[in-house]
């Protein structure tokens, strides 16, 4: 049976008195309010996910709807009420306290949003700090630390000191210390969420441009669906507690799982996260491939449909590999997709 790198199975966590009784309630059809009424909070609410290998899988969701609580339970910061937290086929809520703290040391990181420089060492042993708790040489860690430092675009500020960097840089040395312990499983809460918006889409680039290679398994918490839709392989969507939605962005642009999810989309830059395939449709009688304006795959953004759209009246071609003609994307729907979501049914 294959195994996913990272799974969590029915994963509860309740704060307050009697959490099981308040688990009993909540697996009969008890929501968040009334639990509060009895003083108890019902921060997650039966969770269940999994995370493949080199996947960046970001949870999204308003203030308090329990992501970081989600996180703390993965690496194991939070006893789950309930459920199952499993990493590379070891169930971390089975492990004596003393097993857990090994496997966050050496197998975990977590980048969060402020990240707690030390102000009085260097960039670089601030970025080693992780492997000086593992007990690393002075020698090794300072190799590491160098190289995931280039990594994260600091190479030449090793020795300066963090007051010397801007907001983005020491974000970047957070990043770098996370990279060095060479810790195949990532947390990110709301790592880029305090950056100015270009130094933050900045950030973006080069944690996906560092994944190419790295293929860490990334779990990142963001509540702006935008950052969610250009980072994650998969987003799950948070509301008070529950996931309701887990999907690639395309599928929740596209198929939001209710009025909630749907409200979140109208921001999203729709011509970016739309891809060909999504949009296309058969080709009429007569359809002449050879007269399009552009042909693509069906992966293609449509923001790049934009221009050979404009150019000509005849559809754009979407082909497969092989170059077979698989679907077109006239103008008129080009444009129509814009506004609204495409393919929802009339009853979702
Ligand atoms: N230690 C705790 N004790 C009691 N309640 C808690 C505790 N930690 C979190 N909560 C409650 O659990 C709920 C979820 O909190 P959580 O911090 O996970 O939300 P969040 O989605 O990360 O929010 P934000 O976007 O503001 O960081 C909130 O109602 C919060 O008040
Ligand atoms: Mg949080």
């Amino acid at each position: 049976m294959y195994v996913s790198r990272l799974e969590a199975e029915d994963l509860y966590k309740v704060f307050g008195r009697r959490p099981d009784e308040a688990v009993e309630k909540l697996r009969r059809g008890a929501d968040r309010e009334e639990l509060r009424a009895d003083g108890t909070t019902a921060a997650v609410i039966d969770a269940s996910f999994s995370v493949e290998s080199g996947q960046i899988f970001v949870v999204m969701g308003l203030s308090g709807s329990g992501k970081s609580t989600l996180l703390r339970m993965l690496n194991g910061l939070l006893e789950p009420t309930a459920g199952h937290v499993r990493f590379d086929g070891q169930d971390l809520t089975e492990l004596s306290p003393r097993e857990l703290r090994e496997v966050r040391s050496r197998k975990i990181s977590m980048v969060f949003q402020h990240f707690a420089l030390f102000p009085h060492r260097s960039v670089l042993e601030n970025a080693a700090y992780g492997l000086e708790v593992q007990g690393v040489s002075r020698e090794t860690r300072e190799q590491r630390a160098l190289e995931a430092l280039e990594l994260a675009g600091l190479k030449g500020w090793e020795k300066s000191f963090p007051d010397e960097l801007s907001g983005g840089m020491q974000q970047r040395v957070g990043l770098a210390r996370a990279l060095a312990t060479d810790a195949d499983l990532l947390l990110m809460d709301e790592s880029f969420s305090a950056l100015d918006p270009l130094i933050r889409r900045d950030m973006q680039d080069q944690l996906l441009e560092l994944q190419k290679t790295l293929k860490k398994t990334i779990v990142f918490i963001t509540h702006d669906l935008n950052e969610a839709m250009r980072l994650g392989d998969r987003i799950a969507v948070m509301r008070d507690g529950r996931i309701v939605q887990i999907g690639t962005a395309e599928d929740i642009l596209v198929r939001p799982a209710n009025d909630y999810v749907e409200s979140f989309t109208k921001d999203v830059d729709r011509s970016r996260v739309l891809t060909a395939g999504a949009i296309m449709g058969e080709p009429e009688n007569g359809y002449d491939a050879s007269r399009a304006p552009a042909t693509v795959t069906a992966d293609t953004p449509i923001i790049d449909l934009f221009t050979p759209c404009s150019t000509s009246d005849v559809a754009v071609s979407v082909v497969d590999e092989d170059g077979g003609l698989i679907g077109v994307v006239p103008r008129a729907r080009l444009l129509a997709v814009l506004g609204e979501p495409v393919g929802v049914s009339a009853d979702a």
